[in-house]
């Protein structure tokens, strides 16, 4: 199973233009099963009102950039996977769609909400979503869960045996995180972050690149610097997802101990 990531730098409040890169990539890039992009790929990050953020956003799957890249997992026959800013009910939610060339889309609202996301987002309300394709079973998460092993947790117990992680990472320790979710779910986890800074409002952010592929063991497959930009991918096995013994006597999941997981 081909699976990659598209590491770029959005540009801030253009979405036209960062839609024609991102159509252009997905268009004449390798043939994967699955293209993971990084969160608010649309738009960019740095917003500053929550205003500005609505206007961006989008229904899903009913807006013009879902549409579009339905059509690309249509066309790419592959699930495409995006973050953007998506606006339900009155509220907007930093999101992540899969879209799969079935015409099916899958939506996550990220639940641990970062800084000054907490002013300009709702926290996600749908839980961690984990669905099947071609045979392999899938999990999405965002950025910033990466801190909260209850996410990546809450997908492995669905069977999600490899994690789906766009990401804006702008903290040190993001992709060696993403090792420990890995290894302690037994699990593949591909992370696309984002390359580039943005300076809005005397704000000042500096994403850390670094898109990676790690295994099941936590073992970096792939990982590329922090510039980089472009399609990278890895043909991996699953299955090798569904061996999670530690020990002949130890299985990360099977071992839980919730009745012991209380406070005193
Ligand atoms: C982040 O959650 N975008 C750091």
């Amino acid at each position: 199973m081909k699976v990659g990531f598209l590491q770029f730098a959005p540009e801030f409040g253009n979405k036209a233009a960062n839609l024609e890169r991102i159509r252009r990539w997905v268009l004449e890039g390798p043939s994967l099963d699955v293209l993971v992009l990084p969160e608010l790929a649309t738009t960019g990050y740095l917003f500053l009102s929550p205003e500005e953020v609505a206007q961006e956003a989008e229904p899903i799957p009913e807006g013009p950039s879902s549409q579009l890249f339905l059509d690309l997992a249509r066309q790419r026959n592959l699930t495409l996977v995006v973050g953007l800013a998506e606006r339900a009910d009155h509220r907007v939610y930093n999101s992540a769609a899969a879209y799969l060339p079935d015409g099916t889309t899958v939506v996550y609202r990220k639940v641990h909400l970062f800084w000054n996301e907490k002013d300009l987002f709702a926290p996600g309300d749908l839980g961690f979503p984990a669905w099947t394709f071609r045979n392999a079973r899938f999990g999405l998460m965002i950025c910033f869960d990466w801190y909260f092993p209850e996410a990546a947790r809450s997908l492995a117990l669905q069977g999600a045996e490899i994690l789906l992680h766009p990401a804006n990472l702008v903290l040190p320790w993001g992709q060696t995180g993403m090792q420990y979710r890995a290894l302690e779910n037994r699990v593949f986890a591909v992370t696309a972050n984002r390359t580039g800074e943005e300076r809005r409002g005397g704000q000042h952010l500096k994403y850390t690149g670094g898109s990676q592929i790690v295994a099941p063991n936590g073992d970096v497959l792939l990982r590329v610097g922090r510039e980089t930009e472009g399609i990278f991918f890895v043909d991996l096995d699953p299955t090798a997802a569904r061996d999670k013994q530690i020990t002949p006597k130890n299985h990360p999941l099977e071992d839980l101990r919730p009745d012991q997981y209380r406070l005193p």
